[in-house]
């Protein structure tokens, strides 16, 4: 066995140990589910994971239909992929509201009007209160740019390279009251490279975010369909 900063060689397989992630669990597969789960998705940016949620559905590695696409932000780029995919959006802006609660009641009002199962914080900038937290108790999950519970909050991307550690990641949880703590559904582990900037890092972290939230997605769809309650 020969080992030097870069290969691991083991059973003849040869890993770049510079370029390897790490899901976990490990055994999640991707869970099989019936019949099809109805999705709201809450997007304030580019909305690229919004993009590989209907990938996978169309790949048919996701059972789910996307009912709505919620933007707070009428400027957010998510709306053009749902134009491009012909995915009803709907942009509800804060800034039209005098309070936070009153825009998180428009927003229940039109996931609720939509009989959504399942909402994917999936890139939301905004904290939700527990009007929607409530409502959507084990059905509401996010998407956050780090390895919880290290770097809640904004910028979390830059947050660990402040902190110089050398391994970070993301994480899909499901939403509770405090800020990017409620339980965790599966993560993803991401190294930092010495000459990472912030933008390759968040290419690399996104990269594992389009593979992990639509497992997430199909694991927390799953245990609606049984029932199963895996959110302590
Ligand atoms: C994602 O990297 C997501 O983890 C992050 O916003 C990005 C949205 O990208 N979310 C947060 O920071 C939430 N605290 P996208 O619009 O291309 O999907």
């Amino acid at each position: 066995m020969e080992q030097d900063n870069k290969k691991y060689m083991e059973n003849n397989i040869s890993y770049d140990l510079n370029e390897q992630s790490l899901i976990s669990p490990l055994d999640l597969g991707s869970p099989l589910f019936e019949p099809k789960i109805r999705l709201g998705v809450l997007a304030s940016g580019n909305g690229s994971n919004f993009e590989y949620i209907i990938k996978s559905i169309q790949n048919n590695q996701l059972n789910a239909e996307i009912s709505i696409l919620i933007v707070n932000n009428p400027g957010c780029l998510a709306i053009s992929k749902a134009i491009k995919y012909k995915i009803p959006y709907v942009i509800i802006n804060h800034r039209d509201c005098q309070s936070r609660l009153e825009h998180d009641m428009l927003v229940m009002k039109k996931l609720d009007e939509l009989s959504v199962e399942l909402v994917i914080m999936a890139g939301w900038m905004r904290i939700v209160g527990e009007e929607i937290i409530n409502g959507y108790k084990n059905r509401l999950i996010n998407i956050h740019p780090s390895l919880l519970p290290s770097f809640k909050g904004v910028d979390a991307i830059q947050q660990a390279i402040d902190k110089r550690v050398t391994i970070t990641g993301c994480t899909v949880h499901y939403v509770q009251k405090e800020v990017d703590s409620g339980s965790i559904i599966i993560q993803a582990a991401v190294p930092i490279k010495e000459q990472d900037s912030k933008e390759t890092l968040k290419k690399r972290i996104q990269d594992m975010e389009h593979i992990i939230l639509p497992l997430a997605i199909a694991k927390v769809a799953k245990n609606i369909r049984t029932g199963f309650k895996d959110n302590k």
